[in-house]
């Protein structure tokens, strides 16, 4: 496995068609927006064999913070550590670009089952959890946001 800056259009769907099937993740509406990042900001694809097994979409806030916006891995391959080795490698990216913290929001609602191994993951991976925006605008709904400093 390896991990690449998405450049096809074909790798571009590959990332969309691994949303598509978690659907207790990401929505109609989340799926257009990742549609759209996909194709104007920074995203990394972990590929195996020519098949892309999950992704990672980032984008600065300003020179300090870069977002975290979309992250995925195809489902069956959950588990298994590519998740946590495309954060280390967007980790090593962003040092080398002097970013300071790395930020991103998930869903704040925390009777919602799938997000609790989202924020599960963000946490065991040094992420802390700064504020609860009920509700957060552009989403209508509750988020949790999560920062993680890189500066060393
Ligand atoms: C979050 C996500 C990107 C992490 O990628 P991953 O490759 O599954 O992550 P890893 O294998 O490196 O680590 C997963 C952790 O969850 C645990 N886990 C337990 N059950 C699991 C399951 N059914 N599937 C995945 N992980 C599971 C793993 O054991 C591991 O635990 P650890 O934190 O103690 O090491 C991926 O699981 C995913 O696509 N989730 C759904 C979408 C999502 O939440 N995206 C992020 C928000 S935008």
């Amino acid at each position: 496995m390896h991990i690449k800056p998405l450049e096809a259009e074909e790798e571009r769907l590959a990332c969309l068609e691994i949303a598509r099937g978690l659907p207790e993740w990401f929505n109609e509406a989340g799926l257009e927006a990742m549609e759209r990042d996909l194709k104007s900001e920074t995203t990394f694809i972990a590929v195996e064999n020519g098949r892309v097994l999950g992704f990672i979409t980032v984008k600065p806030i300003d020179k300090k913070a870069l977002e975290i916006l979309w992250m995925a891995v195809t489902r069956e391959f959950r588990g298994k550590g590519i998740g946590t080795e495309m954060l280390r490698f967007v980790e090593r990216w962003a040092e080398e670009r002097n970013f300071e913290i790395l930020v991103v929001k998930t869903s704040g609602d925390l009777s919602y089952k799938p997000y609790d191994e989202t924020r599960r993951f963000y946490e065991r991976r040094g992420f802390v959890r700064v504020a609860l925006i009920d509700p957060y605008p552009e989403w209508g709904e509750e988020a949790l946001i999560y920062v993680k400093c890189i500066k060393r």
